[in-house]
This record gives structure tokens, C-alpha cells and sequence, in this order.
């Protein structure tokens, strides 16, 4: 595998709607071919002002072309991984499963509840004969969740849009590409779900595997389809709020990547997900 150290630690994933940072410089564009193949679309290095380098990649493609099943998450985080980042930020367009959660506002998920399980390659190690089972009990980086918590709520409330930051969520993870049924709706409610996408898995656990510290800010386009008297989701919703919360998400990064080399760097964030799979791989009896 080609291994690039650009000297960058800080990975970010745009989601529907978020295909570049154009608010940074770009420096450059790497491919790097992993042996998953090659990344969603070529990785971009930007920097801010300060000299803050970042790695940016388009879950879906620049032009929106890979649906949320047909995403190589392995290349995605194999091909960060070799660039050197250790923390990846993510972003997802979701759709909102709670009346206090308005489109146009952000999450912070801390769980997921798993629907694609079995259907898209979730492991680095299939196909090896290596076993392992990375812990997943906490699905996300805590200390880095927490970490974004007051930043993020920060640059919204600057922002001025009125959007609201919530804390401690449950996202569903679908199979798509059809949006939920009414019924599959109001269950996931009922499981517990606040937030619903198609693209948080595999990409959470195949960080957890590649030891990266992983977080996700979840951007509410839609109500999904639980709610009476109002039609199920639609594409066109999802649209409508798309923009606006690409546009909030360039600022939230361009406001705590600074903050954040430094914290990556003093390796104070990373704490729980550096060496984790040391405990994870079967020994050979
Ligand atoms: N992404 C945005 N809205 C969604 C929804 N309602 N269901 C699944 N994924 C989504």
C-alpha cells in the first residue's frame, strides 16, 4: 500500500451536502490506493491560516455519486490512516426521530443501534485468519465527543441560525437506499433511536479497528416518518437544509481545528483509542 505521511492528524468527512471546505486553503490532492482500493474520491489536504493542515474526504464522492451501501469505507479509513491522521471528525446529513430535535440543528450521538449489520464488509480483518473483536460498547471517541461539546455549541451560537446542539444521542444506522416505512419510524422511537442515517457504519467500527479516534456531528435535515399528519421523508426535505447546515459544519471546523491539532497532538483526546486492539485479537492456541 502506498503510505503518504502527508503530517497531517486531523481527518474530516463530509457527509450529503458538505463536499468540500472551500472556507481553507487547499494545499493539495492525494489518492492514495489502499489494499480495499482506492478512497471515496481523492483526499484533500487543506490548511488554515495558521498552518493547520487537514485531510478532507467526501464520503459520497465529490459530484454525490457512491450511495450510502456502496461507500468503501475501508479505503476511506485505511487511506486516512496512512496519511498519518489520528482523529477523524465526521459528518452526516441525519434525519430526526424527536420533536426537540429540528432540522437545521446538530447531535453529538454517543450510541448506535446497527441495521446494516451483515450487508456491507464491516471488518478490516474478514477474509484474514486473523479473529479479533474490537470492543464497541462506546461507539464513538468519548473523550473526543466531549471534547467538541462547548466548541461546537460555541460556533452555533455565534452562527446566529437559532440551531440547537444535543448532547448524548442514539443514532439508528439504516440500510437504505429507500427511507424508513412509518412503522420502522416509530419503532426505532421506540428503541430508543433520536437520529437515523445510512452512513455512520461501517465507518465507526473500522476506525475503532484502525485505533482512530472517531466522532460524528450529526446535521438534522428532516423528520423521517413517524410523525401523524405529515408526509414521510422526502429527498426534496433533505434538500431544503442541506446548504445551510454544509455551511455551518465549514465554519464548526474552521473554528476548532486549531484547538483540536493541539489536542490530537498532546494525545489527551486519543487515550482510549490508541493500542485498543492490543485486547481484541484472539490468541492462537
Ligand atoms: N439522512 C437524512 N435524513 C435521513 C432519514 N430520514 N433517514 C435516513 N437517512 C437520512
Amino acid at each position: 500500500m502506498e503510505s503518504v505521511v502527508e503530517d497531517v492528524v486531523i481527518g474530516i468527512i463530509g457527509g450529503s451536502g458538505l463536499y468540500h471546505l472551500d472556507n481553507l486553503t487547499p494545499v493539495k490532492d492525494v489518492n492514495p490506493e489502499t489494499p480495499w482500493g482506492f478512497p471515496s474520491s481523492p483526499i484533500k489536504i487543506c490548511s488554515l491560516s495558521s498552518g493547520t493542515r487537514v485531510a478532507f474526504l467526501a464520503r459520497h464522492g465529490i459530484g454525490h455519486t457512491i450511495s450510502p451501501s456502496a461507500v468503501p469505507s475501508r479505503a476511506n479509513i485505511a487511506a486516512l490512516k496512512s496519511l498519518g491522521v489520528r482523529a477523524i471528525l465526521a459528518f452526516s446529513a441525519v434525519g430526526s426521530l424527536r420533536e426537540d430535535i429540528a432540522p437545521g440543528d446538530f447531535a453529538l450521538p454517543t450510541q448506535i443501534i446497527d441495521r446494516t449489520k451483515g450487508i456491507r464488509p464491516a471488518s478490516f480483518f474478514e477474509g484474514t485468519s486473523v479473529v479479533a473483536h474490537a470492543g464497541f460498547g462506546d461507539p464513538f471517541a468519548l473523550k473526543f465527543v466531549r471534547w467538541l461539546e462547548e466548541r461546537v455549541r460555541r460556533t452555533l451560537e455565534k452562527e446566529g441560525r437559532g440551531a440547537k446542539l444535543h448532547t448524548d444521542k442514539c443514532i439508528v444506522c439504516m440500510e437504505g437506499p429507500q427511507f424508513s416505512t412509518r412503522a420502522e419510524s416509530k419503532m426505532y422511537r421506540a428503541w430508543g433511536g433520536d437520529l437515523i442515517n445510512m452512513s455512520v457504519l461501517p465507518e465507526a467500527k473500522l476506525a475503532r479497528e484502525a485505533e482512530l479516534s472517531y466522532a460524528l456531528i450529526a446535521t438534522s435535515t428532516d423528520y423521517d416518518s413517524w410523525r401523524e399528519n405529515e408526509g414521510s421523508v422526502t429527498v426534496e426535505d433533505v434538500f431544503k437544509v442541506l446548504q445551510a447546515n454544509a455551511h455551518t459544519s465549514r465554519v464548526v471546523a474552521e473554528n476548532i481545528l486549531d484547538d483540536l491539532q493541539t489536542a490530537v497532538l498532546d494525545g489527551g483526546i486519543l487515550t482510549e483509542e490508541v493500542g485498543c486492539m492490543r485486547s481484541s485479537i484472539m490468541p492462537r492456541s
